[in-house]
């Protein structure tokens, strides 16, 4: 692999808006959204072109990252801006190969040098820590319901980058996709068979009853959607031990899924 990183440019726009769709396909039912949010991103003012990149390999358009402008607002209603990204695409093909760590960290180096004080996002939240995202919650940051969870993550851009700016994360209106607006996008691309999921039932197999019935009230159906909880979070739910993580990671692995860190893992080392 011979990589490059980039702006994007408007010739790569419908190129960009295939590999994510191939990015998020395996986890979409029936189809995903995530190529049309691509698309009306780029048309908003909460746009950041100077941070939309993409990666290529010899020619070939094989990841991309965006960014838009939010906002977290403090308990007096004052609004703090910052940046949130996403969607980071990877073309699958590609996974595993450092093309999602490159995009990462180069726009964020950019966004430093842009002057925002730090970068909120929802993702996953076993993989994002690696780039030194923590759980919002370090920050007194929450979702717009005052939630929070892993996959709400924060990271600071200075070393105060946070300093003062706590309250509810909000991203531009963009985000909030009508269904059928996105389904009617989705036919202007290539037809193709809905992902086929792995059904949890081969994992309940083989953890134990407690563990199970912990995994059904979550009400997780298909392996790919371990992918929204990280592995301290997966723990903490009753019933579920070392050992039964243990065979979630084993399982996941087996197909072809990352795997859930474990709290002591040095990836997470330094998380509040
Ligand atoms: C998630 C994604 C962007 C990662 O990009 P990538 O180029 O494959 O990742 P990198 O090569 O930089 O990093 C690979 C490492 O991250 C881990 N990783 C990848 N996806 C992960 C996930 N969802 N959760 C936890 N860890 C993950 C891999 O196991 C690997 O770990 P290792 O270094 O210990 O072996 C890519 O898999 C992708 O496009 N996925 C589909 C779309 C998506 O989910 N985007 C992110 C939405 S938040």
């Amino acid at each position: 692999m011979n990589l490059e990183l980039r702006l994007e440019r408007p010739e790569d726009y419908r190129r960009v808006e295939e590999l994510t769709r191939e990015a998020f396909w395996p986890f979409g039912r029936p189809a995903c959204n995530e190529h049309y949010l691509v698309h009306l991103l780029r048309k908003v003012p909460a746009f950041v072109p100077e941070l939309d990149y993409v990666a290529v390999d010899e020619g070939k358009l094989v990841g991309n990252i965006i960014y838009s402008r939010a906002k977290v607002v403090d308990s007096e209603g004052a609004p703090h801006p910052l940046l949130t990204f996403g969607p980071l695409s990877v073309l699958p093909e590609y996974w595993n190969r450092g093309v999602g760590r490159a995009l990462v960290e180069r726009t964020k180096i950019l966004a430093r040098e842009l002057g925002y004080p730090g970068i909120v996002i929802y993702g996953h939240p076993d993989y994002y820590p690696r780039f030194g995202f923590r759980n919002a919650e370090v920050y007194g940051i929450t979702t717009p319901q005052g939630k929070n969870f892993d996959a709400l993550m924060a990271l600071p851009l200075f070393p105060e980058g946070l300093e003062g700016i706590s309250g509810a994360f909000y991203e531009d209106p963009v985000f909030e996709l009508d269904p059928d607006e996105t389904a009617a996008f989705d036919q202007g691309f290539p037809p193709k068979e809905a992902a086929q999921m792995i059904p949890v039932e081969i994992l309940l197999a083989k953890v134990s009853v407690a563990a199970g019935e912990a995994i059904i009230r979550r009400g997780i159906k298909d392996l790919a959607a371990f992918r929204g909880y990280s592995g301290r979070e997966v723990l903490g739910w009753e019933g579920v031990g070392p050992a039964d993580l243990a065979v979630i990671n084993s399982v996941l692995r087996e197909e072809g899924l990352p795997e859930k860190l474990l709290p002591s893992s040095p990836i997470l080392a330094g998380r509040g």
